[in-house]
């Protein structure tokens, strides 16, 4: 048995709340950097079978994906076999759907070289109506471990949602103990849609991305909250201001799965879809706040722009950089913004972000948005995969509307 270990992590260290610091801070050493997969909620919801898992982990080991670092597979609500309280009904896989079970799934992904997450949540029930594992925690991380699971998303949304503070931290610290109990190491979502200041305490109970904010819906900016209640892109983008300190090398700030490429068609998840701009321009923004790149469109059916969009290496690279700092937003005027994000080699990521309806040229500074001494630099466009020059003076580039550029810039020394 691996004993859950008081972690070193100094960076947690200002996370702790009164309560929590009763306790050592929790780690398991996983999620060093964002999770990378797939997730099947947004397209499918409940509608979920061996067979698109299947055909989904033989997507992602050819289409280019899991050469990039996409590695998780994850079934969302649905996978169970009753609805209904815990207390009524014990938690299996739906025989039905899952004819040979999860661990075959388990299986079948591990030996393509991916992994397999799975779904369930501290309540009676789970968000869609399932048997959810409240009461049972040890036994289902056990059970989750015995099956071969390498990720779980326990999602409190529907169940806790008004819960107190200490009972939310309590639901989660038991499962995230549970799971560390296990000699496998499972990463651990604790999916609580934005309420509680879940970031100000997750990384301490061993938590490897929480969501910062309510469902996404298939928007890039929809007036208000869709059905009074879903953040579109821009939305969760602004929920994410301020929460960048909390962010790091194993506990991420999640700002929901990737709508690329849903294109206003999913059966289930509300919303009219974006343009392919659009969709690229959220890809960026996610990657560079270092949220966990969790596609969710059908893989087996991706367009070439939309594949692209997915799998181009140089932006992924912002998001799975091991200094793990996400992107401030060092200057926003007029729907005009510059995020910034430093990056492990000493290079700086920069994106311009044009929230407005017309074409902009937009300027970036070394020495006043990013405060750095440069003389010189060089400017690399990471959508492009071009080198634009050497630069003394402020870089200008021309953004559409809803676009974002984003350059890789290195000083030259
Ligand atoms: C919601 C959650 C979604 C999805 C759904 C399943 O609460 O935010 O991402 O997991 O539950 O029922």
């Amino acid at each position: 048995m691996r004993n859950w270990i008081a972690s070193g992590l100094a960076a947690a260290g200002m996370l702790f709340s009164a309560a929590v610091q009763a306790e050592p801070p929790l780690s398991n050493h996983l999620a060093l950097t964002p999770p990378m997969g797939w997730s099947s909620w947004n397209n499918f919801a409940e509608k979920i079978n061996e067979q698109l898992i299947i055909e989904t982990i033989d997507a992602m080991a050819t289409n280019g994906m899991q050469a990039v670092g996409y590695q998780y597979v994850n079934l969302d609500d649905g996978w169970q076999r009753y609805k209904g309280e815990r207390k009524d009904h014990p938690l299996e896989a739906d025989p039905v759907k899952f004819p040979h079970g999860i661990k075959y799934l388990a299986d079948y992904a591990h030996s393509k070289g991916l992994k397999l997450g799975i779904y369930s949540g501290p309540g009676q029930t789970t968000c869609a109506g399932y048997t959810g594992s409240e009461g049972h925690e040890a036994q289902d991380a056990a059970m989750f471990a015995s099956w071969g699971i390498d990720h779980l998303k326990y999602d409190s949304c529907c169940s806790h949602k008004d819960a107190k503070d200490e009972v939310v931290k309590s639901v989660f610290g038991t499962m995230s103990k549970a799971l560390m109990a296990q000699k496998r190491g499972i990463v651990l979502h604790a999916c609580h849609c934005g309420w509680s200041h879940i970031w100000e305490w997750a990384a301490a109970l061993g938590i490897n991305h929480w969501r910062i904010g309510q469902d996404i819906s298939d928007d890039f900016d929809y007036p208000g909250n869709r059905e009074g209640y879903y953040f579109d892109v821009l939305d969760m983008l602004d929920h994410g201001v301020g929460l960048e300190k909390y962010a790091g090398p194993g506990h991420w700030n999640d700002y929901d799965m990737l709508i690329v490429g849903l294109d206003g068609k999913s059966a289930d998840l509300v919303g009219a879809g974006a343009s392919n701009v659009e969709y690229r321009s959220h890809f960026t923004l996610w990657a560079i706040e270092n949220s966990p790149l969790l596609a969710s469109a059908d893989l087996r059916m991706l367009d070439r722009y939309t594949l692209e969009t997915f799998t181009n290496p140089e932006i992924i690279a912002l998001n799975q950089d091991r200094l793990g700092k996400p992107a401030q937003r060092v200057r926003s005027k007029d729907g005009l913004e510059v995020f910034a994000k430093e990056l492990s080699d000493g290079s700086w990521a920069v994106a311009l972000l044009n929230r407005g309806s017309t074409t902009e040229d937009m300027t970036f500074s070394v020495h006043k948005d990013l405060n750095l001494g440069w003389v010189k630099y060089t400017v690399r466009d990471l959508w492009k995969h071009k080198d634009m020059g050497e630069f003394e003076i402020p870089y200008t580039a021309e953004v559409i509307s809803h676009e974002t550029r984003v350059f890789r810039v290195t000083e030259i020394k």
